[in-house]
C-alpha cells in the first residue's frame, strides 16, 4: 500500500485540523497508509543550522523522502497557511541539491470553523507546494468546515454525504499518486 506522509500546520493539542487528518487516514486507511509526521520540535529554518543539522530536520526529511507522497492539511490564518507548514517546506527544502519535494505527488486540504472552510489558505500554499517542485493535484478540492457533529467518539465521519465525498477524494488521490508518482 502506497504511503502519505501527513504534515498538519497545528501545533495545537485539541487542533481540529488533525482531528479531521486523523478521520482522513481512518477513511483510507484501505487505500493509501498515512503516516503523520511531528512538526512540533522543528526549529524556525536558521541556514547556520545546517552545519548540525537537529534530528527533527532530518527526520521530516527522512520521513518525506520515504513516503510516496505528502498531503498538507493547514489552519487557515489571517487568509494563509501556517507558519508551521511555511517552516516544514522550507527545511525539506534545502540543502541545495537535496530537495526532498521534487517529484513527490503532493494534495492540500484543511479545515476551519469559518464558512470559507481554508479556501483563502490553499490558494496560498499551492504557489509554494508548486515552486518546491511537488506534483500537487489541484482537483478536486476539499475545504471543510468544521462541525463537531459531523464526527463519532473515535473520530471517524458519519455523516454519510460527507463520508462518500471526501472518499471521492482520497480515491482521486491514489489514482494520482499512481499517476504521476516515481
Ligand atoms: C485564525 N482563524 C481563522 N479562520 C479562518 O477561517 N480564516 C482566517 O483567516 C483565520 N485567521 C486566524 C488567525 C489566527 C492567528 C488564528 C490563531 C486563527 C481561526 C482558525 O481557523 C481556528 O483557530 C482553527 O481552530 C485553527 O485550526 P486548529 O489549530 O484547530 O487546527
Amino acid at each position: 500500500m502506497k504511503t502519505v506522509a501527513v504534515l498538519v500546520g497545528s501545533l495545537r493539542r485539541d487542533s481540529i485540523n488533525r482531528k479531521f487528518a486523523e478521520s482522513l487516514a481512518k477513511l483510507a486507511s484501505d487505500r493509501l497508509k498515512f503516516q503523520f509526521v511531528d512538526l512540533g520540535d522543528l526549529p524556525v529554518y536558521n541556514e547556520d543550522l545546517w552545519a548540525n543539522p537537529p534530528a527533527s530536520v532530518l527526520g521530516l526529511k527522512a520521513a518525506i523522502d520515504a513516503a510516496d507522497a505528502v498531503l498538507f492539511v493547514t489552519p487557515e490564518y489571517n487568509r494563509t497557511f501556517t507558519p508551521v507548514i511555511h517552516n516544514a517546506i522550507d527545511w525539506a527544502n534545502r540543502p541545495w541539491g537535496k530537495n526532498s519535494w521534487a517529484g513527490k505527488p503532493a494534495a492540500i486540504t484543511g479545515t476551519t470553523p469559518g464558512a470559507t472552510g481554508t479556501a483563502a489558505a490553499q490558494n496560498s500554499l499551492r504557489n509554494i507546494v508548486s515552486v518546491v517542485g511537488a506534483y500537487l493535484m489541484t482537483q478536486p478540492e476539499v475545504y471543510f468546515t468544521y462541525k463537531p457533529e459531523v464526527f463519532d467518539a473515535e473520530g471517524a465521519i458519519t455523516n454519510p454525504e460527507t463520508r462518500a465525498f471526501l472518499s471521492g477524494w482520497i480515491d482521486s488521490f491514489a489514482r494520482w499518486i499512481d499517476r504521476v508518482g516515481a
